[in-house]
């Protein structure tokens, strides 16, 4: 067998696209549970300001920027000005608010690497998170929305690998496999280096957005409602999509020297990022770069033994669509 094959030969491909796209219309969620989730998130900006002000709630990660499945769990951040030095105190005092309130299941993680408070809202059935003064991963989310809206491919993409992800156990950081805004940003860079692209370099444009958070400058393009046909001459499916992007990841990456770039819009060199050597615990087994904090690697996550769950996983993926009469069972099947 040719497992390198260059392209995908299989004379159903219509039909393995049309399912892709109705599990894609599947996990979207409805529009009755995006109004419940504006609904929570309208109650904790009352009771917030109350308390205090001059604070603001942001939404980020998937849940505002349209990479969420239905029924997920909303991610808050809570901004203010000079809460940094007592951050616990902030997040157990917004707890006590919200146990008052009725909230249910309130726990204030004020030990954790990113302290949070965790909800639960009996009215809308709706579960969140709530951070503090994360204002980057604010930024990051609306950098990830911004390409969202330049080609839908990006999302159905993005849709089916996180479902493959969790499906087959490796969307889990603490057990050494990727988060799914590391997935996210590996499906938006495949489509930053199809040719023709299907996603510009929104980092390498005359930047019409910028802020500059803790030192880093966030500055990119973000006027995209005048790229929306910048994928059209990219004729490709989602199945070819699909295919070709478990491909690269299981035969064509190269883990020894590259870096997967958002940023760059195409690969670096893991030399030019002095990410050959293990520091700590940051390995670059499988290099995924922050497409604004450029020290910090996704992959770093990965350990020996997970690379190699990872990698067996994007063979098997790979072969699965290469070969597999019935593609859609086994790819999704739980592991
Ligand atoms: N984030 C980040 N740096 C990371 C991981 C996450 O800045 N190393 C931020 C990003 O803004 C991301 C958000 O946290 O959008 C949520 O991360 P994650 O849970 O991985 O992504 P979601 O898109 O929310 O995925 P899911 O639907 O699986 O929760
Ligand atoms: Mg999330």
């Amino acid at each position: 067998r040719n497992v390198k094959r260059q392209t995908m030969c299989r004379n159903d491909i219509n039909m393995l696209n049309a399912e892709f796209l109705a599990i894609y219309d599947l996990l979207i969620p409805l529009d009755e549970e995006k109004a419940k989730q504006k609904q929570l998130l309208t109650l904790l900006e009352k009771l917030v300001s109350k308390e205090w002000p001059d604070a603001q709630l942001h939404l980020y990660g998937s849940c505002a920027n349209s990479f969420d499945f239905s029924k997920s769990d909303i991610d808050v951040c809570l901004v203010m000005e000079a809460a940094n030095s007592d951050k616990s105190e902030v997040l157990l005092k917004l707890a006590g608010i919200l146990q008052a309130d009725n909230l249910q299941n309130v726990q204030a993680l004020t030990r954790a690497r990113v302290p949070i408070v965790k909800l639960m809202d009996p009215v809308t059935g709706i579960s969140g998170d709530i951070c503090m003064n994360n204002m980057l991963a604010v930024v990051n989310t609306k950098l990830l929305q911004d390409y969202v809206h330049i080609d839908v491919r990006l999302r159905q993409l993005a849709f089916i690998v996180k479902h493959w992800a969790k499906s087959r156990g490796v969307n889990e950081t603490y057990q050494g496999t990727l988060s799914s805004y590391a997935y996210v940003l590996m499906c938006i860079n495949f489509l930053q280096q199809r040719r023709p692209a299907i996603l510009p370099c929104l980092q390498g444009m005359d930047f019409t957005y910028c802020l500059t958070i803790d030192n880093v400058e966030c500055a990119y393009f973000d006027q995209v409602e005048k790229l929306c046909d910048f994928g059209s001459r990219n004729r490709e499916s989602i199945a070819q999509l699909v295919w070709a992007f478990f491909h690269y990841w299981a035969y064509f990456h190269d883990y020894a020297n590259d870096v997967i770039s958002v940023r760059s819009g195409c690969t670096l060199s893991k030399r030019a990022k002095d990410w050959t050597k293990r520091i700590g615990n940051d390995r670059h087994l499988i290099c995924i770069e922050d497409p604004f904090e450029l020290s910090h690697d996704l992959g770093r996550v990965v350990d020996k033994y997970s690379i190699r769950v990872l990698r067996e996983e994007f063979e098997r993926a790979a072969e699965i669509l290469q070969y597999d009469p019935n593609p859609c069972v086994k790819l999704f099947e739980p592991y």
